[in-house]
């Protein structure tokens, strides 16, 4: 009986790896990626060299198939690698062209990746909103205008949109906030305008959220505090406006938040000084009144920056009850006063604290 079984095995295994040899990828399949291919054009590393014959799922650079359904799954082309085909040309590749729509036709795609190939111009293709069970989107480091689609909403298996240092102009889509499985954002480095949608919150597997280089307007969005997971929110360089919602400081495990360069105002809210964040730039804005005194062993910061805003008052004295402070800087602001002394101060240089009022103390001037 072990006999039998055995044979039917493995005359099934065989069948299987006969069939699998033969039938290649579905025809629509191979000319989807055909047409794909004559848009792009790369010649430094000779990847598309790899794509001939008609079993597009064996040995083609950057594509692999379904085994069960041999329907094309990942298209995996980065133009920066540790790849071996790369390592005669310092690891740095170059592709021209622009993404097909006929991309559209591999419904089956999972994940599409299109990296730093810097050449790549045009638009992300509007019926890449129809891949049903598209999980990454990848284009970083093109020179990709037009904007996001509008319909990107629709792809709710999406995990990873990163269309990050490209040229990326018009509106972030209302749409955008309908990704429930969305955990990596990045938009930085584009032209992005216009506002975050006020339901940002919606977002609710988002773990980083990074736009910063663009030019968005508006108010930072109070939403965002309800993202429990999110553990980076980069919204520096853009033209942002308007208070720091105070319930960002409450947020479970936010532990980088980056405003720097925006126009935000109103006061700090005490609450980020005694929050999960420990990597904290409010540099470059217009925010006023005290620093918050309520710092306490709850405060752990590898870099706090207030630099440059219109801070008045004295550096608060709970200041050294902070658990630690790697890097500080209160430059550029109205205070005035005595430098607290104590533990986190001992290691800061007379840069952290210049070009304010009437700052005295060790490391500047005694008062
Ligand atoms: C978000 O999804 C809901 C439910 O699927 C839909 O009714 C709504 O129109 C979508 N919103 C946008 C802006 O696409
Ligand atoms: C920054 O915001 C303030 C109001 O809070 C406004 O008066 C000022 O013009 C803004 N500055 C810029 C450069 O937009
Ligand atoms: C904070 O942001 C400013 C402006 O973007 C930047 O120059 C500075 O280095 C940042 N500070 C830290 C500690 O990273």
């Amino acid at each position: 009986m072990g006999a039998v079984r055995l044979y039917v095995t493995v005359v099934a295994a065989t069948l299987f790896a006969v069939t699998w040899a033969v039938q290649g990828c579905p025809p629509s399949d191979l000319a989807a990626l055909m047409a794909f291919k004559s848009a792009l054009h790369e010649s430094k590393h000779g990847i598309f060299n790899s794509w001939v014959g008609t079993n597009c799922c064996h040995n083609w650079k950057g594509i692999s198939c379904d085994p069960q359904s041999r329907r094309v799954a990942d298209i995996n082309l980065r133009g920066e690698s540790e790849d071996p085909i790369y390592e005669k040309t310092h690891r740095t590749g170059y592709m021209t062209g622009t993404i097909s729509p006929a991309i559209c036709r591999l419904t089956r795609l999972s994940s599409v990746t299109i990296a730093d190939w810097k050449g790549i111009t045009g638009e992300i293709p509007k019926c890449i909103t129809t891949l049903p069970f598209l999980r990454i989107l990848d284009l970083i480091g093109n020179k990709i205008s037009g904007e996001i689609p509008s319909g990107i909403g629709r792809l709710h298996r999406l995990t990873v949109l990163n269309v990050a240092d490209n040229l990326i102009s018009g509106p972030i889509p209302a749409s955008l906030t309908n990704l429930s499985s969305l955990m990596h954002l990045d938009l930085r480095n584009n032209k992005i305008s216009g506002e975050l949608p006020q339901d940002f919150g919606r977002l609710g597997m988002l773990s980083r959220a990074l736009l910063s280089r663009n030019l968005i307007t508006g108010t930072i969005p109070s939403s965002i505090s309800q993202i429990y997971r999110l553990a980076d929110l980069d919204l520096s360089l853009n033209k942002l406006s308007g208070p720091i919602p105070a319930t960002i400081g409450k947020m479970a495990v936010l532990a980088t938040l980056n405003l720097d360069c925006n126009n935000i105002s109103g006061r700090i809210p005490p609450s980020l000084i005694v929050s999960a964040i420990s990597n904290l730039n409010l540099s470059q804005n217009s925010l006023s009144g005290l620093i918050p005194d309520v710092f306490g062993p709850r405060s752990y910061f590898t870099a706090i920056d207030l630099a440059f805003n219109k801070l008045r008052g004295a550096i608060p004295k709970s200041i050294i009850s902070a658990s630690y402070i790697g890097h500080l800087d209160l430059s550029h602001n109205h205070l005035c006063g005595r430098i607290p002394a104590g533990p986190p101060f001992d290691h800061l240089e007379a840069s952290s604290f210049s070009y304010n009022d009437c700052l005295c103390g060790k490391p500047l001037k005694t008062c």
